[in-house]
């Protein structure tokens, strides 16, 4: 059309070709637009009480386009970083943004479970895939049929526990959780799992999501006298958390502490000290998992950065792989055909081995029972037993 010395033309194609190219740049993009740059949405509490979730997952999707020169199927990939400081409201104004300005392919991110469910709408009116690299409650695949996740789910995390703590000599628990989704969940199904084993909560605490004081929760727990207390708090807090056990001697009490991994986090474990030395937990993932693959995931984000990755890290690098080879799959396509393509991927994950289930669209995996130890003199998550290919125990009710 353009190709045409404009001045032999009459005027009133002239004017059929201003109103064509107008309509095309509000169309969807026509074949010569083909090879442009393919953006990816990415939202995280980059600042805020939630600010290492953005820092770890900022970090491995660095690492991820450094790896791969930033190339999907060998289109180019940009990433748009945006900084919603763990509040709903702003999440999802970002996330429109991104679909509506930026027309991002994908969404990803979502440091909070509030975050994520706050965004669901906006990936389903779009059709945009979404990707939770981080939130982990188990109801948020269920809030569009546009999210994919590739965190974990806390009935993965809970019922291990719930399973090996009856096993191993622990009969009664009280229980500690953050008091929002993945709270709710890890209550639940580390509680239905223990009474299966033979086992019994015989109390149920609390803490509010924001600015969490754990004094009058760990005063109760002391006078219950537990044979162990087991524990779910988002990631940033806890050393703060474990700081206070240690504080209020309930270690030296005979009170056994049990977690999810989200307590012993590769972000900060290894600044908690002895206190944090032979706590059981269990999780997808640890820094220590000894795979090549492991390895070389673990030097090659410590090259990059001060700080070791923890399982937002491995959340936001597999994400970031969920997507570059659902772009491979859809040959640059958006929308259902992503989707599609990345529905049912099979791959190693510096985890271990992992599943997109093409029906739930989230995550099955290994969850390992760990123990902390200090090697070298470091403290680690040190795995020890297996359940392999977990599937989240949320969608199987
Ligand atoms: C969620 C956040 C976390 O930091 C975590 O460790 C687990 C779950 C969440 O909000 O879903």
């Amino acid at each position: 059309m353009t190709s045409l010395p404009a001045r032999r033309l009459p005027l009133k194609t002239l004017a059929a070709a201003a109103v064509a190219a107008l309509v095309g740049a509000f169309a969807a993009p026509p074949i010569a637009l083909a090879q442009e740059t393919l953006k990816i949405g990415v939202i995280l509490p980059m600042t805020g009480q939630s600010a290492s979730t953005g820092k770890q997952i900022d970090a491995a999707i660095k690492l991820w386009m450094a790896q791969t020169g930033g190339k999907a199927g060998g289109r180019k990939v940009e990433v748009i970083v945006k900084d919603d400081a763990g509040v709903a409201d702003t999440t999802r104004r970002l996330a429109q943004e991104l679909v509506v300005n930026d027309k991002v392919v994908a969404l990803a991110g979502f440091g909070l479970t509030p975050l994520a469910l706050a965004t669901a709408p906006i990936a389903t009116q779009s059709k945009t895939p979404m990707v939770v690299m981080a939130a982990a409650t188990s109801a948020i695949t269920e809030a569009s049929p546009f999210i994919v996740r590739s965190s974990f789910t806390l009935p993965q995390a809970a019922v291990a526990m719930g399973e090996w703590a009856p096993k191993n000599g622990i009969k009664k628990v009280v229980t500690l959780v953050a008091d929002y989704g993945p709270g709710n969940d890890a209550e639940k199904w580390f509680a239905d799992r223990m009474l299966l084993n033979g086992g019994q909560v015989i109390d149920k605490l609390r803490t509010p999501l924001r600015s969490p004081d754990f004094a009058p929760v760990l005063q109760k727990v002391r006078d219950a006298k537990p044979d162990a207390l087991f524990v779910f708090l988002p990631s940033g807090q806890g050393a703060q958390f474990m700081k206070q056990f240690g504080e209020r001697g309930l270690d030296k009490a005979g009170i056994r502490l049990i977690a999810t991994g989200d307590v012993t986090d590769d972000d900060q474990l290894n600044d908690m000290g002895d206190v944090a030395l032979g706590v059981v937990n269990s999780h997808h993932y640890s820094a220590a998992h000894p795979s090549a693959m492991n390895k070389k995931f673990v030097a090659d984000f410590q090259a990059m950065n001060k700080f070791r990755p923890n399982f937002m890290a491995v959340g936001g690098y597999d994400g970031m792989r969920v997507i570059f080879k659902g772009l491979e799959g859809s040959k640059g396509a958006g929308g259902e055909a992503l989707l599609a393509a990345m529905k049912g991927q099979v791959f190693e994950s510096p985890r271990g081995p992992v599943l997109i289930d093409a029906q739930t669209r989230d995550i099955v995996q290994d969850i390992y029972i760990r123990k902390v130890e200090r090697r070298d003199g470091q403290l680690w998550n040190v795995e020890f037993a297996t359940i392999p290919q977990l599937k989240d125990p949320g969608k199987s009710k």
